[in-house]
């Protein structure tokens, strides 16, 4: 724990309690109420958890006034523009950047466990054809613990290594695998000759009627989307993985219950509700109807892929994410791209807006990832499994860092409760 020099004294019910407040090396210090109830008998309350700190981390700090994101204290752009996902895997899971051999060694590593148990390859069948993709990967991931056992000892740090491995390697085989099932596509086997993301694009999209030539572009661009996806605090997916792990489940099932929670259009199922929104609005002389829609209290319509709990300014994810859609998009001849122009012409419009303006809501990574993912060949129904799919390396560092925490406890919140009091049971005949 940080330092705890200071303190807050809570007056309540006549009693005055003293907590202890922990100063972190960046961001607001934390009143730590782990006493509270002993001492005062009160519960504290916070739906949504606005105003409480989960954990304690050192992974991946947010400083939403600035718009700054720090992966191990480097930012963002800079790993997105200098770094390449794998490294970034290695730096958000050890936390330092990797010497040559280093990296070298954890690419192999990775590399070498890309390809899944055959018998996996069964569990697609059960599925039918249409399927959400998200679907078939909460399932597939899921059932990797029923494959894997010798990497399911949480106990065992060697075991652990082994799981985080198998989780950040095999994971983009299954996206690619409920892809290619859901367009009745046969399996394509990873290759250890093509890096990460050029390996996922080749699973996704090659034929055996043709040979399947990666686009250094797209690979490029798709390295770079699942490191804007990489990791980010304690987000509600993240907070799921904690939570499921600090009953002691089994890696796999912690990333399968995060796969999960990431789905809701809330949280990553947002690239996918927002390209389709986007579409919805198909032209630019149609952007007013939805604004106005936006800011009315009695349309629970929302502007999706704006906002967001953390970034009250911009999310310095979606600035890399622009910058690269027109990049992509330009390199690929199709600047001219009517999505673009909508999305472009939306965040302009709603960013001079004062009902935006008032509430802070900016585009956040969801907004222009879509229009990338459309892009390169990607459905609409394959943006989430993709950005679970950059998520896991996250998942699975902020997983390792509990379970390795001495004073790891099981996640068990209480509740402000507004039910019945106690009352006899009335038989039938009387009730
Ligand atoms: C991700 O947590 C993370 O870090 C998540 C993530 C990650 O990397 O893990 O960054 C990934 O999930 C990004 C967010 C993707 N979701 C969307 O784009 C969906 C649309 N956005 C919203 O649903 C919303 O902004 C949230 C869920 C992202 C944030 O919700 P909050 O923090 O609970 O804010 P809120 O719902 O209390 O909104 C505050 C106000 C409300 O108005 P009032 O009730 O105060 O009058 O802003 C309004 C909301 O109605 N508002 C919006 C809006 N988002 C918030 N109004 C219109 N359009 C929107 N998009």
């Amino acid at each position: 724990m940080t330092d705890t020099t200071k303190s807050a004294t809570l007056t309540i019910n006549n009693q005055q309690i003293d907590l202890p407040v922990h100063s972190p090396t960046a961001g607001p210090d934390v009143v730590d109420i782990g006493k509270l109830y002993a001492q005062g008998g009160v519960f504290t309350y916070d739906p949504g958890y606005t105003s409480t700190a989960s954990c304690q981390s050192a992974i991946t700090f947010i400083d939403g006034d600035k718009g700054e994101l720090l992966h191990r204290g480097y930012p963002i752009d800079q790993l997105a523009g200098k770094s390449h996902y794998l490294e970034v895997c290695y730096l958000l899971m050890y936390g330092e950047l990797p010497k040559a051999e280093a990296l070298e060694d954890f690419e192999a590593r990775v590399t070498r466990h890309t390809m899944v148990h055959e018998q996996m390859h069964n569990f697609f069948r059960g599925f039918r054809r249409d399927a959400h993709p998200m679907a078939t990967m909460v399932g597939v991931v899921g059932a990797m613990s029923a494959f894997y056992h010798d990497s399911t000892d949480i106990n065992d740090p060697w075991q652990r290594e082994v799981a985080a491995i198998r989780l950040i390697a095999k994971v983009p085989t299954i996206a690619a695998m409920a892809y290619k099932y859901s367009v009745g596509q046969p399996f394509v086997y990873p290759r250890n000759d093509l890096d990460y993301a050029s390996n996922f694009l080749r699973m996704c999209f090659s034929v055996p009627a043709e040979d399947y030539e990666v686009n250094p572009i797209l690979s490029r661009a798709m390295d770079r989307i699942f490191t804007l996806h990489a990791d980010h605090e304690q987000n509600a997916s993240t907070s799921t993985v904690r939570l499921a792990s600090s009953s002691g489940a089994n890696p796999f099932a912690c990333v399968a219950a995060g796969i999960a929670c990431l789905w809701g259009p809330a949280h990553g199922g947002a690239n996918q509700a927002c390209l389709e929104m986007l579409r919805e609005i198909g032209t630019v002389d149609r952007i007013p109807e939805f604004i106005a829609r936006a800011k009315d209290k009695d349309d629970p319509f929302r502007l999706m892929g704006f906002g967001h709990r953390v970034y009250k300014n911009f999310d310095p994810r979606a600035k890399v994410m622009k910058q690269s859609a027109d990049e992509v998009l330009g390199l690929l001849g199709i600047e001219n791209n009517d999505t673009l122009k909508v999305a472009v012409e939306l965040e302009k419009i709603a960013l001079e807006d004062p009902y935006f303006v008032e509430k802070k809501l900016y585009p956040n990574v969801d907004f222009y990832s879509g229009i990338i993912l459309d892009a390169m060949g990607f459905p609409t129904s394959m943006f989430t499994p993709i950005f679970a799919l950059a998520r896991t390396v996250g998942w699975v560092s902020q997983w390792k860092e509990q379970i390795a925490d001495p004073a790891l406890k099981i996640g068990r919140p209480r509740q402000l409760y507004t039910g019945e009091t106690f009352r006899d049971y009335v038989d039938v005949e009387n009730r």
